[in-house]
């Protein structure tokens, strides 16, 4: 794929169709923020573009936006407040038994903020996709926009890949780039990065949802 310059960003693959799933595909979405990646596939499945069946939010934080968003459009959600289990083990327990619960086939953290252990990985035995707002490998980590613009990168972006032991790590399935352009400011950057994304986490679950169903 080749930038041309009116491009304003370049996502690789190219995929230009979502793969249809009969039945819909369950999917559980882990987040702890705002969750507009969330509300993307909110839209998608309601206006039956995307043969999505969102069993299951759980989110970490009861203030949070996507928990709004589940109640609004009355999507089961599960709160889990590590600040009241009696250690991480216990936070990583409850969520386990949570998704196996929802009988779901695919795991999206779209905004998960929270490290999972290997024993969660192993314990949940579904497959299980990342969001992060970075061309991984570069910038791993809890700030990848800021660092990208600090460390005076020319290019940044995001990624989907699976979620492995080892953090922001796992086979990509899909990224999204564009140029950081002088003088930017992190609030543009991000919301550009947060538009690519929008884009490219459909077409993420859809690969995913068709290597799960294989
Ligand atoms: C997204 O930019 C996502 O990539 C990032 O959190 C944001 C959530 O936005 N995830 C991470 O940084 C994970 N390491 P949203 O709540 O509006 O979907």
């Amino acid at each position: 794929m080749i930038l041309k310059k009116e491009q304003k960003y370049i996502i690789s693959p190219e995929l230009n169709s979502l793969n249809r799933f009969s039945p819909k595909l369950k999917i559980a979405v882990l987040a702890s923020g705002e969750g507009s990646n969330f509300q993307v596939l909110i839209d998608l499945a309601k206006k039956e573009l995307f043969d999505i069946d969102i069993k299951i939010l759980i989110c970490n934080n009861k203030n949070a936006g996507c928990v709004k968003r589940a109640t609004e459009e009355k999507i089961p959600y599960f709160i889990c407040d590590e600040s009241s289990c009696k250690n991480r083990d216990d936070f990583e327990k409850k969520i386990i038994n949570k998704l196996i619960e929802s009988d779901i086939e695919l795991i999206i953290m779209a905004g998960w903020m929270k490290i999972v252990t290997e024993k969660f990985i192993n314990s949940v035995r579904k497959k299980i996709i990342n969001i992060h707002p970075s061309l991984l490998p570069s910038f791993k980590g809890k700030n990848p926009i800021k660092d990208a613009l600090e460390n005076g990168s020319l290019i940044t972006g995001c990624s989907v890949h699976y979620v492995v032991p080892e953090v922001d790590s796992g086979e990509l399935i899909i990224q999204g780039a564009l140029a950081i352009n002088k003088d930017e400011n992190i609030q543009n950057l991000t919301n550009n990065i947060h538009e690519i994304e929008h884009l490219i986490l459909p077409f993420a679950i859809s690969e995913a949802g068709f290597t799960v169903r294989r």
